[in-house]
């Protein structure tokens, strides 16, 4: 079983887009067995609330459901019961270290860092792009999913 959580600001845009595009990779490639796929937040500040409409419409053109996902912040706990916390920006891994009390066993990663450009997902919160972080995110996790499977993980 191969643990994965994304994590990103506020766990309405960027993160939940990772986590349900991976799902549905993971789903398509017939693995799901074999992963436990979640995403949260380093700021509490959307606590509860459901994923942003324009990323919940960018997942809905490619026909992938985020229903029922709602914010949540990531805990210090989180690091023991996950394999990998992938990250979306720098700001983010910042963020992860600071709740987790560092990285002690190596399983921070970028999401970018699976791609051949390597670096962080521009934040649509910010930018109104959401066509952009829907490829970088698509990118990350097709890549992601090679890099575990070349690895032997899954
Ligand atoms: P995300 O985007 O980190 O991709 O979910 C953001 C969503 C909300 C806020 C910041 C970033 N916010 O400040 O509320």
């Amino acid at each position: 079983m191969t643990k994965i959580l994304f994590v990103c600001l506020g766990n309405i845009c960027r993160s939940p887009m990772a986590e349900f595009v991976m799902r549905d990779l993971v789903r398509r490639a017939g693995l799901e067995d074999r992963f436990l796929i979640a995403s949260a937040a380093t700021s509490g500040e959307e606590r509860g609330n459901p994923v942003y409409p324009p990323a919940r419409r960018k997942l809905a053109e490619h026909g992938i459901s985020c229903a029922g996902k709602t914010s949540r912040q990531l805990m210090r706990e989180d690091y023991g019961a996950w394999d990998l916390l992938i990250g979306m920006d720098t700001d983010n891994l910042r963020g992860m270290g600071r709740i987790c009390g560092g990285d002690p066993e190596g399983k921070f990663r970028l999401l970018l860092d699976y791609t051949d450009r390597p670096g962080s997902v521009a934040d649509p919160w910010y930018t109104g792009d959401f066509e952009r972080t829907w490829q970088d995110v698509e990118a990350g996790c097709r890549g992601l999913l090679e890099a575990l499977k070349r690895a032997g993980s899954v």
